[in-house]
C-alpha cells in the first residue's frame, strides 16, 4: 500500500492507495481512532458490488454499521438528497463523532462530503472513492457541494475527509466510458505539472485501459500526489489551486452549451486541447507539444474533434464560468507539456477564431 500526506495543518489526513485494501478498512479506521458505529453512504450499485462485503467486514472487526443508500445519478447532488439523509441519519440516532464513508464516485463523494460537513455541524468524513475520477480528483481537498438547478457545485463548502482509501481493484469494474473521464483528469495533472507522468501514460496505455493493476496504481498515487501537493499550497482556491482548471475553462462552456450530452471527460479532452491551441497560437507552446497531446487523446478514445455547437453560445457560457473573475476570463496556459500557468490576458476572439476554424 502506498501513502500520501495531505499537509494541512489540523485539517492534515493520509491518502492509501493500494489493491484490495478495502478488505482491511476495519483495521485502518481503527488506527486512526474510530470505532462503534459508523455510516456508509453509496448507491445500490456500488453497494451491491463492494458496500455488503465492506459492511460484512467492518462488522466483523467489530463496527456497526448502518448502510444509506442513495439511486445513482448527478440529480442527487440536490438538498432533496441532502435533507433525506439528515432524517435518515437522525432517524439511526448517530452522534457528532459517528463518521461518515463516501463509498462510490464523485456524486457520492460530494453530497456524502457535503452532508458530513454540515450534519451536527460537521462529523468526521472517510472517502472511499471507487471511481478513477473519484481517486485521482474529487476525494482529494475537501470539495463538498451539491448542485441547485442550473448551478453545478455552487452550494457547498471546503471539509477535509479524515481519511481517504483508494482500492485500485475497484476500478475493475468501471464502465470503459466512466474509466476514460478519470483518464482524461490524469492527463490534465500529467500536462499541467509531470512530463514523466505523460510518457508513463503514453507508454502504459494499452495496460491502463485492460486494468492492469500495477499500472493503474501507478498513475492513481502520481496524480493524488499532484492534487495534494497544489491543495497544500492554497485549501481554499484563492490562487494556484486554479492551475487544476487546465481543460476546464472551454470543457465546461462545451458540457454546458450541450446541455451535458457531451461528457465531463470528453469535453476536458477538448478543452484541454482548445488551451493548448491558445497557448500555440499565443506563441508559447511549440506546434509538437499540441500534436503530442492530440495524438494521446486520441489513442485514449477521446474526442479531438468539436461537436457541432454554436461557437458563440461557447463563448458565452465561458463569461459566465465560475472561472472569471473581475470580469476578466482566467485560463490555463502552458509553455510545454508538464509546465502550466494561469492568465487572464487571453483574448476571447482568439478563442472564438480557434473554435471556429477547429474542424476545417
Ligand atoms: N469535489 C471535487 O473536487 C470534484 C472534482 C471533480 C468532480 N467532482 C464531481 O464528481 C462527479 C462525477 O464523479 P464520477 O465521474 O465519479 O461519477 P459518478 O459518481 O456519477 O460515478 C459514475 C458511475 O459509475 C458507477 N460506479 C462508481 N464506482 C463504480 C465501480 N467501482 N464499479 C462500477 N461502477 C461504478 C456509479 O454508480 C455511477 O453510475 C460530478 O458530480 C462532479 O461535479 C467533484
Amino acid at each position: 500500500m502506498k501513502e500520501i500526506k495531505v499537509r494541512l495543518g489540523s485539517n492534515s489526513y493520509e491518502i492509501h492507495i493500494g489493491s484490495g485494501i478495502l478488505e482491511q478498512a476495519g483495521q485502518q479506521l481503527r488506527e486512526k481512532g474510530f470505532g462503534g458505529s459508523l455510516v456508509i453512504i453509496t448507491n445500490p450499485s456500488v453497494q451491491g458490488l463492494y458496500g455488503d462485503a465492506l459492511k460484512q467486514n467492518l462488522t466483523r472487526e467489530g463496527f456497526k454499521v448502518i448502510i444509506l443508500p442513495v439511486p445513482d445519478g448527478e440529480e442527487q447532488k440536490s438538498l432533496e438528497a441532502a435533507g433525506r439523509l439528515y432524517q435518515e441519519l437522525t432517524d439511526c440516532y448517530t452522534e457528532r463523532t459517528t463518521p461518515i464513508l463516501a463509498l462510490g464516485g464523485g456524486v457520492i463523494g460530494d453530497l456524502a462530503g457535503f452532508v458530513a460537513a454540515t450534519y451536527l455541524r460537521g462529523v468526521p468524513l472517510i472517502q472511499m472513492p471507487t471511481t478513477l475520477l473519484a481517486q485521482v480528483d474529487s476525494s482529494i481537498g475537501g470539495k463538498v457541494a451539491i448542485d441547485h438547478g442550473q448551478l453545478k457545485n455552487k452550494i457547498g463548502t471546503f471539509y477535509q475527509p479524515k481519511l481517504v482509501i483508494s482500492d485500485i481493484a475497484i476500478l475493475k469494474t468501471l464502465d470503459p466510458k466512466i474509466l476514460s473521464d478519470g483518464l482524461a483528469e490524469v492527463i490534465k495533472y500529467a500536462v499541467i505539472r509531470d512530463r514523466e507522468l505523460l510518457g508513463y501514460i503514453e507508454n502504459n496505455l494499452d495496460k491502463i485501459k485492460s486494468l492492469d493493476e500495477g499500472v493503474l496504481e501507478e498513475i492513481v498515487f502520481r496524480s493524488a500526489e499532484i492534487k495534494a501537493e497544489i491543495v497544500e499550497k492554497d485549501e481554499k482556491d484563492l490562487g494556484i489551486r486554479a492551475i487544476l482548471n487546465y481543460g476546464h475553462t472551454v470543457g465546461h462552456a462545451i458540457e454546458s452549451v450541450s446541455d451535458f450530452k457531451v461528457e465531463h471527460g470528453m469535453a476536458v479532452a477538448l478543452g484541454m486541447l482548445a488551451a493548448a491551441n491558445i497557448s500555440n497560437k499565443m506563441g508559447i507552446l511549440d506546434k509538437s507539444e499540441l500534436l503530442r497531446l492530440n495524438s494521446l487523446i486520441q489513442r485514449v478514445g477521446l474526442p479531438t474533434t468539436m461537436p457541432d455547437l454554436k461557437v458563440e453560445g461557447i463563448i458565452e457560457a465561458i463569461k459566465h464560468d465560475k472561472k472569471v473573475l473581475r470580469g476578466k476570463v482566467r485560463f490555463v496556459l502552458l509553455k510545454s507539456l508538464g509546465s502550466a500557468f494561469i492568465t487572464d490576458e487571453v483574448n476571447l476572439s482568439l478563442v472564438k477564431q480557434i473554435l471556429a476554424d477547429w474542424n476545417e
